[in-house]
């Protein structure tokens, strides 16, 4: 539960979906990285992060977006750079730095 790189969206908020059992989720409405792009168009957040170049080797990127995706829901187009630093700081990257997430977060937050 370190890494946030199993992020899933569930029932509308950002899960490690190592911390819970199959079990609990039964009957929740669950939302994977691989459910995100709509007839072969990329969601804003994952157009963000390919815009601003906001992954490198990629590990991260899954729970990065599906993290994201919760954060800008909850604060809105106008997300300060603070907030998203903060509330990824639960997503680990061993790449990036950091700033060109920030960057494609509030990029699609914009967006959607
Ligand atoms: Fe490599 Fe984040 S891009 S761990």
């Amino acid at each position: 539960s370190q890494c946030g790189a199993c992020t899933v969206v569930v029932d509308g908020h950002a899960v490690k979906s190592c911390t819970i059992f199959a079990v609990q989720a039964s009957g929740s409405d669950i939302m994977t990285i691989e459910g995100l792009a709509t007839d072969g168009k990329l969601h804003p957040i994952q157009e963000g992060f390919w815009e601003e170049h906001g992954l490198q080797c990629g590990f991260c990127t899954p729970g990065m977006i599906m993290a994201s995706i919760d954060i800008v829901k909850r604060n809105g187009k106008k997300v300060s750079e603070d907030v998203i630093r903060r509330e990824l700081s639960q997503n680990i990257c061993r790449c990036t730095g950091y700033h060109n997430i920030v960057a494609a977060v509030q990029s699609a937050a914009e967006k959607m």
